[in-house]
């Protein structure tokens, strides 16, 4: 059985080979050199266990021989062997890392058990090292990886923040969306929710696709969100074409076969669901990938739960208060049908003037809630059927300011409550409450004034007949540029021309 490599140096040949003949009965493998040079050399070679070097070599002292094998490995075993032993010599041969020595002449036993105990301290040795190593690595692996999920963290941590950062729900998915793209550099990522149908989902907001496919529907296990959706339970897949849940083909714009797609749930109930495609990288996704969404979408949830609740909290309020101005419309025989008039009137003029949708609902909110301040004054003020004093008419005019302090704490309803306050000013800054003039006065304001004063002078009044159509629309021509926005006074007359609006309005 070999026991190890031994490496005697030393330049008589006669020790050499008795040394030789002696290990190599104890299974050992013995090579030896006659000189320091040749030893070096040698050990340089490699495969060498143990060296036993004498201390006196004819071409250079055994102590820089020592000095010259540790430089090359640090962790050789080096047995000194002397006929000369004394404390200096020893001391110096341990002080450059000689393990131990023997002295000759050489007794076998000592010997067999110095270099037993010098081949398991190097095996020691040696272990330990490469235990220390791999620690080493380990803790580097491991300092990778606690950096990698700090980063994570951070990065979940902020764009957490940044979806609670609103209660609009479209601002919501928004953020979700656009963070997740940037964090993952994704082409395509979407956002579903499930639909007031039962058992289906939404497309609510998608980025990388083409826009027309937002509001497609999705049953619950249907291929992918509808799976998801079903079980509750996210997905990486690899490989969407070898994948036996979906069995899917990839369609074109999915550049890549790889996906995630996990459900936002709350206390065990769905409510959506968020899919990302597209690496821009072209790569597939990753665990690291995989943890990150299942991390936004807890967050999405709560924030999508949030929007939803503040939304219909929202509905409630704005349906009381609609409620509230319809209450007044009712109890005005000859006004019942007035916010509904001066809605579609102005609705029709906003779009014709190009407003967006956001301003167009405004106007519309506007409209409907516009004389609900009418609940401050008294009737009999409102229901005079003759003139009213002057007294009477500032009253009167107090109602647009009263609509804004009414609506004031809806902060929902935002830009709705200046238009409401505006209906009453004049272009040309004759109006109330505040005389502002001109573009001063939001262009919202601008159209209801002229739907409202339209349909006034087309109602009967306790105190007058109503205006004919054609009256009217002379009374707001003449009143353009003074009392109307001419800008707007055009966009209704053009909306009369391409619209039956009036004889609708008439027959309903
Ligand atoms: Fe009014």
């Amino acid at each position: 059985m070999v026991e190890g490599n031994i490496l005697v140096i030393d330049d008589e040949l006669v020790i050499c080979e008795f040394l030789r003949d002696l290990l190599e009965d104890r299974g050992w493998t013995v090579n030896f050199a006659l000189s320091g040079q040749e030893g070096i050399k040698a050990f340089q070679a490699g495969g060498c266990d143990v060296v036993i070097c004498d201390l006196k070599i004819s071409d250079m002292d055994g102590i820089d021989v020592i000095h010259e094998i540790k430089r090359v490995d640090p962790d050789s075993v080096v047995i000194i062997i002397t006929g000369y032993p004394s404390f200096e010599t020893v001391q110096a041969s341990l002080r450059e890392g000689a393990y131990d020595y023997i002295t000759k002449p050489v007794n076998i036993n000592e010997i067999s058990f110095v270099i037993k105990r010098a081949v398991a301290f190097r095996d020691l040795t040696l272990t330990n090292r490469k235990l220390t190593k791999e620690l080493e690595q380990q803790n580097i692996k491991l300092e990778k990886k606690v950096k990698e999920r700090t980063e994570e963290l951070s990065i979940l941590y902020s764009v957490g923040l940044d979806i609670l950062s609103t209660l609009k729900l479209d601002e919501v998915l928004q953020i979700i969306v656009d963070r997740v793209c940037a964090v993952l550099e994704l082409e395509i990522c979407s956002v579903l929710l499930v639909d007031k149908e039962p058992g289906s989902l939404k497309i609510r907001f998608v980025r990388g696709l083409e826009n027309e496919i937002k509001n497609t529907k999705i049953k619950f296990g249907e291929p992918i969100s509808g799976w998801v959706a079903e079980h509750k339970e996210p997905v990486l897949v690899a490989d969407i074409e070898t994948d036996l849940r979906f069995r899917k083909r990839n369609q074109e714009k999915y550049y890549t076969h790889s996906f995630i797609s996990v459900p936002l749930v709350i206390r065990g109930e769905v409510i959506g669901v968020i899919n990302v495609n597209n690496k821009r990288s072209r790569l597939p996704f990753t665990e690291n990938d995989f943890r990150f969404i299942r991390g936004i979408a807890n967050e999405a949830a709560i924030a999508v739960e949030n929007a939803q609740l503040y939304a219909s909290l929202e509905d409630t309020y704005l349906r009381t208060v609609m409620a509230l101005a319809s209450a007044i419309d009712a109890k005005d025989h000859y006004t019942k049908t007035h916010s509904e008039h001066v809605t579609k009137f102005a609705t029709a003029m906003a779009r014709e003037m190009g407003l967006c949708e956001k301003e167009i609902k405004e106007i519309e909110q506007a409209c409907q809630l516009h004389d609900l301040g009418k609940i401050g004054i008294q009737d009999s003020i409102l229901n005079k059927p003759g003139q009213l004093t002057p007294e009477e008419w500032d009253e009167i005019k107090l109602h647009s300011l009263k609509s804004a302090e009414i609506l004031r704490p809806l902060s929902f309803l935002g830009g709705v409550i200046e238009l409401v306050e505006q209906h009453h000013e004049r272009y040309d800054g004759k109006g109330y409450p505040f005389g502002i003039k001109g573009e001063n006065i939001k262009v919202g304001a601008r159209i209801i004034a002229v739907a409202d004063s339209f349909d006034a002078m087309t109602t009967d009044r306790p105190y007058r007949r109503a205006f004919t159509d054609e009256e009217a629309i002379k009374e707001l021509k003449n009143c353009s540029g003074t009392q109307f926005d001419p800008k707007v006074v055009e966009a209704f007359l053009k909306v009369l021309e391409k619209t039956d609006m009036l004889n609708t309005l008439h027959q309903a």
